[in-house]
C-alpha cells in the first residue's frame, strides 16, 4: 500500500494499545520510574496512547483533546535523569518485544523514542 503512515504499518489503535499496555506494565515495576509515576496508571496510559498515535502518524488524538504536546515542558515537573531515561526506554525496548514489533519500523520508532527521551531530560543523575 502506498502513502501508509508509521501508525498504519504498525498495526493501528490495536497496536498501539498492546504497546502501550506492556510499556506501563514494567513502568509500574521498574524502581527508577515508580517514584516519579502516578500509582494508578490509567489516565497516563490513554494519554500515551493518544500521544504515540499522532507521533506515528495516525490521527491527532492528543492535540485534539490537550492541546499541544510541548512534551519538554510537561515534563519538567518531574526530574527526568539520563538514568530514568534508560530506563524508559528499555521498559519501551521490553514491551515492542513482547507484542511482536521488529524490522526497520521498530528500528525507526525506537530511535525516534530515544532523541525524544533524551530531549526530556532535565536532571543531572547526581542531583538527589
Ligand atoms: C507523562 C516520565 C519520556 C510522553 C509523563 C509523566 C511522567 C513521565 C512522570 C506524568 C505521568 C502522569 O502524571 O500521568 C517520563 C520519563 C521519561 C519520559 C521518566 C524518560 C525520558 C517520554 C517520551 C515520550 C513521553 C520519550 C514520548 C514519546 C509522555 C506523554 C505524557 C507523559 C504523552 C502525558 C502528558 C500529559 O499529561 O498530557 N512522563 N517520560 N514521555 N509522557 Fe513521559
Amino acid at each position: 500500500k502506498q502513502f501508509e503512515t508509521p501508525y498504519e504499518a504498525i498495526g493501528g489503535e490495536e497496536m498501539i494499545s498492546k504497546l502501550v499496555e506492556a510499556f506501563y506494565k514494567r513502568v509500574a515495576k521498574h524502581p527508577d520510574l515508580t517514584p516519579i509515576f502516578p500509582k494508578d496508571l490509567t489516565e497516563t496510559a490513554r494519554k500515551q496512547k493518544q500521544f504515540l498515535t499522532q507521533y506515528l502518524g495516525g490521527p491527532a488524538l492528543y492535540t485534539k483533546e490537550h492541546g499541544h504536546p510541548m512534551l519538554r515542558a510537561r515534563h519538567l515537573p518531574f526530574e527526568i535523569t539520563p538514568t530514568r531515561a534508560k530506563a524508559w526506554l528499555s521498559c519501551m525496548n521490553e514491551a515492542m518485544d513482547e507484542i511482536g514489533l521488529s524490522g526497520p519500523l521498530r528500528e525507526e520508532f525506537f530511535q525516534r523514542l530515544v532523541l525524544t527521551a533524551h530531549h526530556m531530560v532535565n536532571t543531572p543523575d547526581n542531583s538527589t
